[in-house]
């Protein structure tokens, strides 16, 4: 007897049975997934990690002192936890919530935050914060800073965002802050570098996804006969990423099936590309009246202290 879908997959099928097909970036992370993906933070065309870290590290004083100390942070797709280890410090945390929708990744990096800061309370948090996040009762209320980093906020077009946004705005209160990370809009040969590197590295975890999903769904893509496609979308102010079928496939997964013709496409991430502006602008449609940005000198990357 074969099994059923998961009926938490059924947006995989579902997506998949769409014309143009589609799978949520959030497929992209299983463990090899996450691994890849600090791979590509390191490359050298994938310039936002480093440009983050840069501005992070140049403002750290000023960042502290607008945020003030003795808070917790509570980080959202916190993946190695590397950029909370700074901040913590910088702010003196007194407690400390990882958030990630990988779990496996995640118990490593907790492990390894929980060595560098002994006496920091540290919970980590598995969830989706796309459909509904709580956090743990025991979490102080008050000074919260929600820290999502790393451009995430790109994956979620302008209204999904201003949504994920809101519900930030909802777990701070009154008195607590939002420091978040935006990509800016660039040189397209800069965009598009970035997400089809040489090495091949951006391409290997955009096929990834579908051995993820073959996993979860029952599927049997065969990632050899997918092509990586990266371009930046002027239009949209976006970076998309597909997956091309390089010849003609048949896929089947449990209680459905398509065939894809040669160069047709899985739609799997959109990464938006802000101005600075309009993020801004974001943010109060968001409830947060005052912002404080931080950039590099080229304006490639900024870092927002928002608060209601
Ligand atoms: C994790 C969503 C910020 O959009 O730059 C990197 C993901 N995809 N290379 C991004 C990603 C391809 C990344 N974010």
């Amino acid at each position: 007897m074969t099994q059923p879908l998961p009926p938490e997959f059924l947006d995989i099928a579902t997506g998949l049975l769409q014309t143009p097909a589609t799978i949520a970036p959030k497929y992209f992370y299983d463990a090899r997934g996450s691994a890849l993906f600090e791979e590509i933070t390191r490359l050298p065309e994938y310039y936002p990690t480093r440009t983050e870290n840069a501005i992070m590290a140049t403002h750290a004083q000023a960042m502290a002192q607008a945020i003030g100390p003795g808070g917790t942070v509570i980080e959202l797709g916190a993946g190695n936890c590397q950029k909370a280890r700074a901040l913590c410090e910088c702010i003196q945390a007194r407690h400390y919530v990882a958030v990630d929708i990988s779990e496996a990744f995640m118990r490593e990096a907790v492990a390894g935050m929980r060595a560098a800061f002994p006496a920091l309370p540290i919970d980590a948090v598995v969830a989706d914060i796309t459909t509904g996040w709580a956090l743990p009762a025991h979490v102080p209320k008050g000074q919260r800073l929600v820290f999502y980093p790393g451009s995430s906020i790109g994956n979620f077009d302008p209204p999904q965002a201003q949504a994920l946004l809101s519900s930030m705005r909802g777990v701070l209160g009154m008195e607590g802050a939002l420091l978040i990370g935006v990509d800016l809009v660039k040189d397209t040969a800069v965009l598009n570098a970035a997400y089809d590197d040489a090495a091949g590295v951006t391409a290997a975890f955009n096929r990834n996804m579908l051995d993820h999903v073959s996993r979860l769904i029952g599927a049997d893509f065969d990632a050899r006969q997918w092509l990586h496609r990266a371009f930046f979308n002027a239009a949209q102010s976006r970076i998309e990423m597909h997956l091309e079928a390089a010849q003609d496939v048949d896929v089947t997964w449990l209680g459905g099936a398509r065939h894809f013709a040669q160069g047709e496409r899985i739609h799997t991430e959109n990464s938006y590309k802000y101005r600075v502006n309009d993020f801004v602008a974001l943010l109060r449609q968001a409830g947060f009246a005052q912002t404080q940005v931080w950039m590099d000198a080229q304006q490639w990357f900024a870092v927002v202290l928002a608060r209601p």
